[in-house]
Protein backbone atom coordinates (compact mmCIF):
# COMPACT_ATOMS: atom_id res chain seq x y z
CA UNK A 1 0.00 0.00 0.00
CA UNK A 2 1.57 3.10 -1.08
CA UNK A 3 1.35 6.33 1.28
CA UNK A 4 -1.29 9.44 1.09
CA UNK A 5 0.42 12.06 -1.45
CA UNK A 6 2.74 9.48 -3.15
CA UNK A 7 3.08 9.60 -6.95
CA UNK A 8 1.01 6.62 -7.35
CA UNK A 9 -1.94 8.08 -5.19
CA UNK A 10 -1.60 11.26 -7.05
CA UNK A 11 -2.54 9.17 -10.75
CA UNK A 12 -5.29 7.06 -8.84
CA UNK A 13 -6.71 10.19 -8.04
CA UNK A 14 -6.60 11.81 -11.44
CA UNK A 15 -7.72 9.08 -12.91
CA UNK A 16 -11.65 8.89 -12.50
CA UNK A 17 -14.17 6.63 -11.22
CA UNK A 18 -14.29 3.31 -13.74
CA UNK A 19 -17.62 1.28 -12.71
CA UNK A 20 -17.14 -2.72 -14.17
CA UNK A 21 -20.35 -4.68 -14.65
CA UNK A 22 -19.16 -8.39 -15.11
CA UNK A 23 -18.13 -12.14 -14.39
CA UNK A 24 -15.84 -13.16 -11.10
CA UNK A 25 -14.44 -16.60 -11.84
CA UNK A 26 -11.80 -19.35 -10.27
CA UNK A 27 -9.55 -20.36 -13.70
CA UNK A 28 -8.26 -24.18 -13.43
CA UNK A 29 -5.47 -23.59 -15.72
CA UNK A 30 -3.76 -26.62 -17.11
CA UNK A 31 -0.64 -26.15 -19.16
CA UNK A 32 -0.30 -28.55 -21.68
CA UNK A 33 2.02 -29.82 -24.56
CA UNK A 34 -1.05 -30.49 -26.77
CA UNK A 35 -4.42 -30.25 -26.28
CA UNK A 36 -6.16 -34.25 -25.91
CA UNK A 37 -8.03 -35.05 -29.23
CA UNK A 38 -11.68 -36.48 -28.15
CA UNK A 39 -11.47 -39.83 -26.87
CA UNK A 40 -7.71 -39.38 -25.91
CA UNK A 41 -6.56 -38.92 -21.80
CA UNK A 42 -3.12 -36.86 -21.26
CA UNK A 43 -1.73 -37.12 -18.45
CA UNK A 44 1.14 -34.58 -18.44
CA UNK A 45 -0.72 -31.06 -17.48
CA UNK A 46 0.33 -29.10 -14.64
CA UNK A 47 -2.53 -27.14 -12.81
CA UNK A 48 -2.42 -23.84 -11.86
CA UNK A 49 -5.64 -21.65 -10.02
CA UNK A 50 -5.74 -18.18 -10.82
CA UNK A 51 -8.14 -15.25 -9.81
CA UNK A 52 -10.30 -14.98 -13.40
CA UNK A 53 -13.28 -13.85 -15.28
CA UNK A 54 -13.73 -11.19 -17.87
CA UNK A 55 -15.36 -8.36 -15.09
CA UNK A 56 -12.86 -9.10 -12.48
CA UNK A 57 -9.96 -8.84 -15.09
CA UNK A 58 -10.74 -6.16 -16.64
CA UNK A 59 -11.44 -4.22 -12.66
CA UNK A 60 -8.26 -5.61 -11.69
CA UNK A 61 -6.57 -4.11 -14.78
CA UNK A 62 -8.19 -0.63 -14.92
CA UNK A 63 -7.44 -0.33 -10.64
CA UNK A 64 -3.62 -1.30 -11.39
CA UNK A 65 -3.45 1.72 -13.77
CA UNK A 66 -4.78 3.79 -11.47
CA UNK A 67 -8.58 4.50 -11.98
CA UNK A 68 -11.00 4.31 -8.74
CA UNK A 69 -12.78 0.74 -9.73
CA UNK A 70 -16.04 -0.34 -8.28
CA UNK A 71 -17.67 -4.15 -9.42
CA UNK A 72 -21.00 -5.50 -9.45
CA UNK A 73 -20.80 -9.12 -9.87
CA UNK A 74 -22.42 -12.16 -8.05
CA UNK A 75 -20.07 -15.32 -6.13
CA UNK A 76 -21.55 -18.56 -5.02
CA UNK A 77 -21.83 -19.21 -1.39
CA UNK A 78 -18.78 -21.91 -1.30
CA UNK A 79 -14.87 -21.77 -0.48
CA UNK A 80 -14.16 -20.12 -3.89
CA UNK A 81 -15.39 -16.68 -3.45
CA UNK A 82 -14.05 -14.94 -0.81
CA UNK A 83 -10.61 -15.53 -2.02
CA UNK A 84 -11.57 -13.51 -5.22
CA UNK A 85 -13.25 -10.76 -3.12
CA UNK A 86 -9.89 -10.59 -1.08
CA UNK A 87 -7.78 -10.69 -4.08
CA UNK A 88 -9.99 -8.39 -5.86
CA UNK A 89 -10.21 -5.47 -3.24
CA UNK A 90 -6.16 -6.01 -2.16
CA UNK A 91 -6.03 -4.85 -6.22
CA UNK A 92 -7.67 -1.41 -4.78
CA UNK A 93 -11.74 -2.66 -6.46
CA UNK A 94 -14.55 -1.85 -4.57
CA UNK A 95 -16.32 -4.96 -3.64
CA UNK A 96 -19.22 -3.78 -1.68
CA UNK A 97 -21.62 -4.18 -4.65
CA UNK A 98 -20.82 -8.05 -4.98
CA UNK A 99 -23.26 -10.18 -3.54
CA UNK A 100 -24.03 -13.81 -2.86
CA UNK A 101 -25.98 -16.42 -4.43
CA UNK A 102 -27.29 -18.74 -2.10
CA UNK A 103 -27.40 -21.57 -4.55
CA UNK A 104 -24.91 -21.43 -7.32
CA UNK A 105 -21.16 -21.83 -6.80
CA UNK A 106 -18.59 -19.06 -7.93
CA UNK A 107 -17.97 -19.13 -11.55
CA UNK A 108 -15.58 -21.88 -13.02
CA UNK A 109 -13.15 -21.32 -16.30
CA UNK A 110 -11.17 -23.97 -17.29
CA UNK A 111 -8.11 -23.08 -19.42
CA UNK A 112 -5.63 -24.92 -21.51
CA UNK A 113 -2.37 -22.82 -22.12
CA UNK A 114 0.32 -24.49 -24.91
CA UNK A 115 3.58 -23.68 -25.33
CA UNK A 116 3.23 -21.08 -27.66
CA UNK A 117 0.60 -19.24 -24.63
CA UNK A 118 -2.09 -19.78 -26.78
CA UNK A 119 -5.20 -20.14 -24.44
CA UNK A 120 -8.93 -22.60 -25.04
CA UNK A 121 -11.58 -21.30 -22.44
CA UNK A 122 -14.72 -23.06 -20.57
CA UNK A 123 -16.54 -21.46 -18.56
CA UNK A 124 -18.81 -22.66 -15.54
CA UNK A 125 -20.42 -19.54 -14.86
CA UNK A 126 -22.37 -20.45 -11.97
CA UNK A 127 -23.58 -17.06 -9.82
CA UNK A 128 -22.66 -14.77 -12.64
CA UNK A 129 -26.04 -16.23 -14.20
CA UNK A 130 -27.87 -14.97 -11.62
CA UNK A 131 -26.76 -11.65 -11.59
CA UNK A 132 -29.84 -9.41 -12.34
CA UNK A 133 -30.92 -6.12 -13.51
CA UNK A 134 -32.88 -5.29 -10.42
CA UNK A 135 -28.84 -5.79 -9.16
CA UNK A 136 -28.47 -2.91 -11.29
CA UNK A 137 -30.74 -0.71 -10.22
CA UNK A 138 -29.74 -1.48 -6.64
CA UNK A 139 -26.86 -0.08 -7.77
CA UNK A 140 -27.83 3.21 -9.30
CA UNK A 141 -26.46 5.51 -6.84
CA UNK A 142 -22.50 4.07 -7.52
CA UNK A 143 -23.23 3.96 -10.44
CA UNK A 144 -24.03 7.65 -10.77
CA UNK A 145 -20.85 8.91 -9.70
CA UNK A 146 -18.77 6.77 -12.81
CA UNK A 147 -17.36 8.25 -15.46
CA UNK A 148 -17.10 4.91 -17.29
CA UNK A 149 -19.33 1.91 -17.35
CA UNK A 150 -17.33 -1.33 -18.58
CA UNK A 151 -19.45 -4.50 -19.50
CA UNK A 152 -18.82 -8.18 -20.72
CA UNK A 153 -21.20 -10.74 -22.05
CA UNK A 154 -20.23 -13.50 -19.34
CA UNK A 155 -23.61 -12.18 -17.46
CA UNK A 156 -26.97 -11.95 -18.27
CA UNK A 157 -27.97 -9.97 -21.67
CA UNK A 158 -30.65 -8.48 -19.83
CA UNK A 159 -28.90 -7.10 -16.89
CA UNK A 160 -25.82 -5.41 -19.09
CA UNK A 161 -28.70 -3.85 -21.30
CA UNK A 162 -30.27 -2.45 -17.57
CA UNK A 163 -26.57 -1.24 -16.85
CA UNK A 164 -25.75 0.47 -20.36
CA UNK A 165 -29.21 2.03 -20.03
CA UNK A 166 -28.64 3.21 -16.71
CA UNK A 167 -24.55 4.37 -17.30
CA UNK A 168 -25.91 6.12 -20.74
CA UNK A 169 -28.68 8.02 -18.81
CA UNK A 170 -26.34 8.80 -15.80
CA UNK A 171 -23.91 10.37 -18.53
CA UNK A 172 -21.09 8.12 -17.99
CA UNK A 173 -19.34 6.74 -21.18
CA UNK A 174 -20.34 2.94 -22.19
CA UNK A 175 -17.35 0.41 -23.11
CA UNK A 176 -18.82 -2.74 -23.79
CA UNK A 177 -16.83 -5.86 -24.46
CA UNK A 178 -18.57 -8.02 -26.47
CA UNK A 179 -16.89 -11.06 -25.01
CA UNK A 180 -18.30 -14.14 -25.67
CA UNK A 181 -19.94 -12.50 -28.49
CA UNK A 182 -23.71 -12.90 -28.99
CA UNK A 183 -26.89 -10.85 -30.75
CA UNK A 184 -27.22 -7.41 -28.79
CA UNK A 185 -30.24 -4.70 -29.25
CA UNK A 186 -29.37 -2.08 -31.40
CA UNK A 187 -30.86 -0.09 -28.74
CA UNK A 188 -27.40 -1.22 -26.49
CA UNK A 189 -25.16 -0.81 -29.13
CA UNK A 190 -25.97 2.76 -29.71
CA UNK A 191 -25.15 3.96 -26.27
CA UNK A 192 -21.28 2.33 -26.97
CA UNK A 193 -18.35 4.40 -26.99
CA UNK A 194 -16.55 2.45 -27.89
CA UNK A 195 -18.00 -1.22 -28.26
CA UNK A 196 -14.68 -3.74 -28.26
CA UNK A 197 -14.02 -6.69 -30.11
CA UNK A 198 -11.62 -9.09 -31.26
CA UNK A 199 -11.61 -10.09 -34.80
CA UNK A 200 -13.89 -13.23 -34.05
CA UNK A 201 -16.34 -11.38 -32.62
CA UNK A 202 -15.99 -8.57 -35.00
CA UNK A 203 -16.31 -11.13 -37.63
CA UNK A 204 -20.01 -12.45 -35.49
CA UNK A 205 -21.29 -9.22 -35.42
CA UNK A 206 -20.53 -7.76 -39.35
CA UNK A 207 -21.05 -11.91 -40.81
CA UNK A 208 -17.68 -11.85 -42.63
CA UNK A 209 -14.23 -12.77 -42.02
CA UNK A 210 -11.95 -9.98 -40.64
CA UNK A 211 -8.45 -10.78 -40.19
CA UNK A 212 -5.39 -9.11 -40.27
CA UNK A 213 -4.40 -5.15 -39.56
CA UNK A 214 -5.96 -4.27 -42.54
CA UNK A 215 -9.24 -6.10 -41.69
CA UNK A 216 -9.39 -4.51 -38.40
CA UNK A 217 -9.06 -1.52 -39.61
CA UNK A 218 -11.88 -1.68 -42.48
CA UNK A 219 -14.13 -3.77 -39.69
CA UNK A 220 -13.96 -0.99 -37.30
CA UNK A 221 -15.19 1.53 -39.52
CA UNK A 222 -18.27 -1.06 -40.97
CA UNK A 223 -18.86 -1.69 -36.95
CA UNK A 224 -20.05 2.07 -36.78
CA UNK A 225 -23.04 1.06 -39.07
CA UNK A 226 -24.39 -1.39 -36.56
CA UNK A 227 -24.43 1.82 -33.95
CA UNK A 228 -21.28 2.51 -31.89
CA UNK A 229 -20.58 5.59 -31.88
CA UNK A 230 -17.17 4.43 -31.63
CA UNK A 231 -15.76 0.84 -32.06
CA UNK A 232 -12.21 -0.72 -31.66
CA UNK A 233 -11.31 -3.87 -32.52
CA UNK A 234 -8.27 -6.04 -31.32
CA UNK A 235 -5.91 -7.99 -33.25
CA UNK A 236 -3.54 -9.62 -31.05
CA UNK A 237 -0.03 -9.71 -31.63
CA UNK A 238 -0.60 -6.96 -34.09
CA UNK A 239 -2.29 -4.28 -32.14
CA UNK A 240 -5.91 -2.73 -32.49
CA UNK A 241 -7.83 -0.37 -34.41
CA UNK A 242 -10.28 1.88 -33.37
CA UNK A 243 -12.88 4.01 -35.82
CA UNK A 244 -15.21 7.01 -34.49
CA UNK A 245 -14.80 8.67 -31.32
CA UNK A 246 -14.32 12.55 -30.44
CA UNK A 247 -14.72 15.01 -33.64
CA UNK A 248 -11.25 16.50 -32.57
CA UNK A 249 -9.30 13.63 -32.88
CA UNK A 250 -8.11 11.61 -35.44
CA UNK A 251 -11.58 9.47 -36.74
CA UNK A 252 -9.86 6.35 -37.33
CA UNK A 253 -6.38 4.26 -37.01
CA UNK A 254 -4.49 1.28 -36.06
CA UNK A 255 -1.63 1.12 -33.16
CA UNK A 256 0.73 -2.34 -33.32
CA UNK A 257 1.92 -3.89 -30.34
CA UNK A 258 5.32 -4.12 -29.65
CA UNK A 259 6.72 -7.48 -29.62
CA UNK A 260 6.54 -9.53 -26.47
CA UNK A 261 7.83 -12.87 -25.48
CA UNK A 262 4.34 -14.83 -25.20
CA UNK A 263 3.82 -16.08 -21.99
CA UNK A 264 0.09 -16.58 -21.33
CA UNK A 265 -2.51 -14.73 -23.51
CA UNK A 266 -5.14 -15.78 -20.94
CA UNK A 267 -6.87 -12.49 -20.28
CA UNK A 268 -4.62 -9.98 -22.08
CA UNK A 269 -8.04 -8.79 -23.97
CA UNK A 270 -9.12 -7.85 -20.58
CA UNK A 271 -5.78 -5.83 -19.65
CA UNK A 272 -6.96 -4.23 -23.08
CA UNK A 273 -10.34 -3.58 -21.91
CA UNK A 274 -9.34 -2.32 -18.54
CA UNK A 275 -6.62 -0.11 -19.67
CA UNK A 276 -8.83 1.46 -22.09
CA UNK A 277 -11.62 2.26 -19.71
CA UNK A 278 -9.17 3.76 -17.15
CA UNK A 279 -7.28 5.72 -19.74
CA UNK A 280 -10.84 7.56 -20.77
CA UNK A 281 -11.73 7.75 -17.50
CA UNK A 282 -8.71 10.02 -16.76
CA UNK A 283 -9.60 11.79 -19.91
CA UNK A 284 -7.51 10.52 -22.86
CA UNK A 285 -8.77 10.58 -26.21
CA UNK A 286 -10.15 6.91 -27.64
CA UNK A 287 -6.81 7.32 -29.86
CA UNK A 288 -4.29 7.58 -27.21
CA UNK A 289 -6.49 5.41 -24.71
CA UNK A 290 -6.13 2.61 -27.80
CA UNK A 291 -2.39 3.46 -28.05
CA UNK A 292 -1.68 3.10 -24.34
CA UNK A 293 -4.41 -0.16 -23.73
CA UNK A 294 -2.19 -1.90 -27.05
CA UNK A 295 0.97 -1.48 -24.77
CA UNK A 296 -0.64 -3.02 -21.76
CA UNK A 297 -1.86 -5.80 -23.36
CA UNK A 298 1.31 -6.53 -24.55
CA UNK A 299 2.98 -6.83 -20.97
CA UNK A 300 0.02 -8.86 -19.90
CA UNK A 301 0.78 -12.08 -22.27
CA UNK A 302 4.78 -11.86 -20.86
CA UNK A 303 3.13 -13.60 -17.14
CA UNK A 304 1.29 -16.17 -16.39
CA UNK A 305 -2.63 -15.77 -15.68
CA UNK A 306 -5.64 -13.22 -16.55
CA UNK A 307 -4.95 -11.04 -13.30
CA UNK A 308 -0.90 -12.12 -13.03
CA UNK A 309 -0.56 -10.12 -16.40
CA UNK A 310 -1.93 -7.02 -15.33
CA UNK A 311 0.51 -4.11 -15.42
CA UNK A 312 1.55 -1.25 -13.23
CA UNK A 313 1.34 2.23 -15.19
CA UNK A 314 5.29 2.00 -14.82
CA UNK A 315 5.88 -1.62 -16.64
CA UNK A 316 3.84 -0.33 -19.30
CA UNK A 317 5.96 2.68 -19.41
CA UNK A 318 9.51 0.31 -19.24
CA UNK A 319 7.95 -1.87 -21.83
CA UNK A 320 9.61 -1.53 -25.11
CA UNK A 321 9.00 -4.89 -26.17
CA UNK A 322 10.91 -8.52 -26.50
O1 LIG B 1 -10.72 -13.50 -20.70
C1 LIG B 1 -10.16 -14.46 -19.86
C2 LIG B 1 -11.18 -14.91 -18.84
O2 LIG B 1 -12.24 -15.57 -19.51
C3 LIG B 1 -10.66 -15.91 -17.84
O3 LIG B 1 -10.13 -15.32 -16.69
C4 LIG B 1 -11.87 -16.79 -17.57
O4 LIG B 1 -12.32 -16.74 -16.26
C5 LIG B 1 -12.93 -16.35 -18.56
O5 LIG B 1 -13.88 -15.55 -17.98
Amino acid sequence: MKAEGSPETVHRRASGRVFVIGSINRDFVLKVERRARPGETLTDAKLDLHDGGKGANQAVAAARLGAEVAILGRVGEDEIGPPLLRSLDENGVDVKLVSTDPELATGSAFITVTPDGENAITVAPGANRSLTPDHVDEAAEAMKSSRVLVAQMEIPLETVERAVEAASSAGARVVLNLAPSREVPSAVLENLDPLVVNEHEAAFLLGRKVEGVEGAKEASSSLLTLGPRSAVVTIGASGAAFAGGEADEHSSGHFPAPEAEVVDTTGAGDTFVGALAARLAAGDSLSDATRYAVRAGAVAVTKEGAQGGCPTPEEVERFSGA
